[in-house]
């Protein structure tokens, strides 16, 4: 019990560790579609969140809105290569394609610091999960 319950913290430890690396260090490997859905998605202080807030001001800040674009392409990339536990490989394929043309795009319109684009991509990625979720979440 007591040796499992060490290994238990072990394993928490391992997992915020994980998270606290920069990106730019998991680059080399495809991070698993719960680790994605993490990063990008869940809460405000995720990548999604953030460029939400960013877009949210009256100058947004575009090299912060860039540099996230970025992160979510990559792992809009990654999301692609993973193989849900439900639902159609054909489903799935189309899914992940439209989350990353809606990635790229955010990416293209922050660097341009096109606002209304940036919004209009950022809405799209929003509306993304039930969708998605729908066809795929679960087993
Ligand atoms: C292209 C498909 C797809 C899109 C788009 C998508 N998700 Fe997911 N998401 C999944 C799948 C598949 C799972 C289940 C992963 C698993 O259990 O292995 C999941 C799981 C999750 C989870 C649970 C993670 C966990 O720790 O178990 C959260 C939170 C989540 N998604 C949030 C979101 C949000 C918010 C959005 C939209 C902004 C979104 N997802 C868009 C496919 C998608």
């Amino acid at each position: 019990m007591f040796q499992f319950s060490r290994f238990v913290v072990g394993l928490a430890l391992l997992a915020t560790l994980a998270f606290a690396l920069p990106s730019s260090a998991e680059d080399d490997k495809d991070p698993s579609i719960k680790e994605i859905m993490t990063k990008a998605h869940k809460g405000g202080d995720a990548i999604l969140g953030k460029i939400g807030k960013d877009l949210a001001a009256k100058e947004p800040d575009w090299a912060d809105v860039t540099k996230l674009s970025k992160e979510l392409v990559g792992l809009g990339a990654s999301l692609a290569k993973n193989k849900p536990t439900k639902g159609e490989q054909e489903s799935w394929d189309k899914l992940t394609k439209s989350y990353n043309e809606s990635a790229k795009a955010l990416l293209a319109a922050a660097e341009k610091k096109e606002t209304k684009d940036a919004k209009e991509a950022h809405k799209k990625l929003s509306g993304s999960c039930k969708g998605c979720h729908d066809a795929h979440k679960g087993k």
